[in-house]
């Protein structure tokens, strides 16, 4: 039976009935003070950003074990709940019984001092989750991946679990990790010369999947409404503040759904997703807009008082050209629009959301639907203020032979895809769907600006360790 009480619930108000009995509470020593005769400790458990204090009687306890009480240290603390005499808490603990479960030498206890950099804190990412920014992080990252399920869960769509392994390279090939059981110093050959998949673990070549989507359209053609939630891998070199090599992705996708209907949802979505965290997760956010990003609170209230702009990809240009702003990459019809240039579009010129669709088919993923120009495709990307990109989508195209076409003009292997045809050759369907990136979303949450600190074991080049 567990006997002790988290500290959130201590703190929360509603604990009359323990005032003034004797309670156990456990956690780390956040800070010690105090003078002659008494110890003030706070103590954290990890449920909350906020410290219990703890009241220790110096005459009451042993020298030898008040001073192995130290920051960093664990303890289990017996004691009466009473009214805080002082400022800034509510109640606190007197102390009766001290048990240290595990000591943290001041000497080489690495988060002995306050205020360390993000920079720093990734290279200790195993002991990160110890202090107040990663609590507070972590914590609204539950909440999100919660709301996430949740919001799905209410509006009718199935959770589908895709494969992480896949033989299939559903965004274009060149940024997947190959998964192999075969002796790399050893690989057996065929007699062209080529390495023989044949002998590998599935009989073929198999990666780590880039996304669930192509099978995630085969469950809303069948299920409706379905929603994928995993990790994805991209093997992509790309060392930026917004790029992980394994991330997660949310994938809704809906039969009967055309673009407009996928805009609504992921406006209707993100914004869910923003006024979760604000009604659940008041002390955390507003410890990451004190210590972090002053103007987080105001930037997430914002985002969720505006209607989204919604705006086809050859006007976005005609903005940007017109703009008069020096980019360092060069505007024109059919550039792939850079990060730079998205943000421009947020927050110098609409300072709002955007929604961009119809962009040239040529920079686009080979499955989305053909508009009737021949130049442009039902696609949709989400651009947010301070990160960007934050949602990848399109309507589909249903159509079997303009699918075909696609494929070919991009020469697209399909030997292995035949089962995606498939859905557009039995029962086709208008439907449509989008990804957004959970650390991306995670970033405009927190505040916080680079991608690593806001996944607890970051995957980027040349970084695995923990
Ligand atoms: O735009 P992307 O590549 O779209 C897809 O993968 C589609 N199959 C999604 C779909 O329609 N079902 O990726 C979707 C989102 C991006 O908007 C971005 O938020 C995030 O995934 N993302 C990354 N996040 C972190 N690190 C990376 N390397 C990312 N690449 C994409
Ligand atoms: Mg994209």
């Amino acid at each position: 039976m567990i006997k002790h009480i988290e500290i959130a619930r201590l703190l929360k108000g509603d604990n009359e009935q323990l005032m003034g009995t004797s309670i156990e509470v456990k956690g780390w020593v956040r800070t010690k003070r105090g003078n002659k005769h008494v110890a003030f400790i706070a103590l954290n458990d990890g449920s909350t950003i906020n410290n219990l204090q703890v009241v220790a009687d110096v005459e009451r306890f042993d020298d030898e074990l008040l001073k192995r009480i130290t920051t960093g240290a664990c303890l289990h603390v017996t004691g009466k709940l009473v009214a805080s005499q002082g400022s800034g808490q509510s109640v606190e603990v007197q102390a009766e019984q001290i048990e240290i479960y595990g000591e943290a030498s001041p000497e080489d206890y690495p988060l002995q001092k306050k205020g360390h950099t993000p920079e720093f804190l990734r290279s200790i990412a195993h002991m990160r989750p110890r202090t107040n920014t990663y609590g507070a992080i972590l914590r609204l990252r539950h909440h999100m991946a919660f709301a996430i399920h949740k919001y799905y869960n209410d509006h009718g769509f199935f959770y589908l679990h895709t494969p992480l392994i896949t033989s299939s390279d559903a965004e274009g090939a060149g940024d997947m990790f190959h998964v192999t059981t075969l002796d790399l110093n050893h690989l057996p050959m065929t007699e062209e010369g080529k390495v023989d998949y044949e002998q590998d673990f599935f009989g073929k070549h198999t990666n780590l999947t880039v996304s669930g989507q192509l099978e995630g359209e085969l469950g809303a053609l069948s299920l409706g409404k379905i929603y994928t939630f995993g990790p994805t891998f991209r093997a992509e070199n790309s060392n930026t503040p917004r790029h992980l090599a394994e991330f997660w992705m949310i994938e809704p996708e809906m039969a009967f759904y055309e673009l407009e209907d996928n805009m609504d949802l992921a406006e209707d979505f993100l914004k869910y997703l923003i006024k979760y965290a604000i009604d659940n997760c008041e002390d955390d956010l507003k410890f990451m807009n004190d210590m972090w990003d002053k103007e987080l609170l105001d930037r997430l209230h914002f985002v969720l008082e505006h209607p989204f702009i919604r705006l086809p990809y050859t006007e976005a240009i005609d903005i940007l050209q017109k703009s008069g702003q020096k980019f360092e990459f060069p505007v024109y019809w059919g550039v792939d629009l850079q990060s730079e240039h998205e943000r421009y579009l947020v927050e110098k010129h609409f300072k709002c959301p955007v929604i961009l669709i119809d962009y040239p088919a040529e920079i686009k993923a080979f499955y989305m639907k053909q508009n009737d120009d021949g130049k442009t495709v039902r696609a949709m990307d989400v651009l947010f203020p301070k990160i960007g990109e934050i949602i990848g989508g399109s309507q589909r195209e249903e159509n079997y032979d303009k699918l075909m076409k696609a494929i070919t003009d991009r020469n697209i292997h399909m030997k292995d895809m035949w089962w995606y045809l498939d859905t557009r050759r039995w029962g086709t369907a208008p439907h449509s769907g989008f990804g957004l990136g959970f650390e991306r979303l995670m970033l405009f949450i927190t505040g916080m600006s680079n991608i690593r600190d806001v996944i607890p074991f970051p995957r980027t080049p040349k970084n695995a360790e923990f």
